[in-house]
């Protein structure tokens, strides 16, 4: 069975915590994660479970705007953020134009500044919404991780992402429930 994990980062914490949600998944999948500018949509026809994060920017996903002002944030000479390689290719949003429908499982996360979501927005809702809308079938609520006004992923979060993926192959294969 395969999985896709993709993922949509400025500063590396999306990026973080995908590796740790595919680590997870790797004890009953066949693996990849993949930033969106290289999630070739033909790389989901052959998944069985796809799982989408991306970074809460302004209250929801990320918008090019949004983008590159991070991308500039992190330009700034007394900066100590530093920009992912692909930070200014395309985003989850527009990635997700480019799609077309799939019956596979997925979930969706974000990162996102530590409060609470009504105060500071989640983009994994929206992230739902769409695989929804795109015909996949939502194994999990959304799930969001948290960074700090440093913009450093909280200690355990990590960990937590691993713990969030092990569910995740729990609700997703019958035979790994019943262990
Ligand atoms: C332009 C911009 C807008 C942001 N807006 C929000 C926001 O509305 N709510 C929030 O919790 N975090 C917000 N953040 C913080 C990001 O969620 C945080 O930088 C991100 O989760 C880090 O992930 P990354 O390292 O993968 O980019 C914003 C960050 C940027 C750069």
């Amino acid at each position: 069975m395969r999985a896709v994990v993709v993922y949509e980062s400025m500063y590396g914490n999306t990026h973080q915590v995908a590796g740790a949600i595919g680590t997870a998944l790797e004890t009953a999948y066949e693996v990849s994660v993949v930033p969106v500018s290289r999630a070739d949509p033909a790389l989901l026809d052959a998944a069985d479970l796809v799982v989408v994060g991306g970074p809460t920017h302004v209250h929801g996903m990320s918008r090019p705007g949004t983008r590159k002002g991070a991308v500039e944030a992190a330009g700034k000479p007394d900066s100590p953020l530093k920009a992912e390689p692909d930070a200014l290719g395309p985003g989850l949003r527009e990635w997700f134009g480019t799609l077309g429908r799939y019956p596979a499982k997925a979930a969706a996360f974000d990162t996102r500044l530590h409060g609470p979501a009504r105060m500071t927005g989640r983009a994994s809702k929206k992230v739902a919404h769409l695989l929804r809308a795109h015909g996949f079938e939502l194994i999990a609520p959304p799930e969001s991780f948290l960074v700090t006004k440093q913009n450093e992923l909280e200690p355990h979060e990590t960990t937590r992402a691993r713990e969030w993926g092990a569910t995740l192959v729990a609700s997703s294969t019958p035979s790994h429930s019943r262990q």
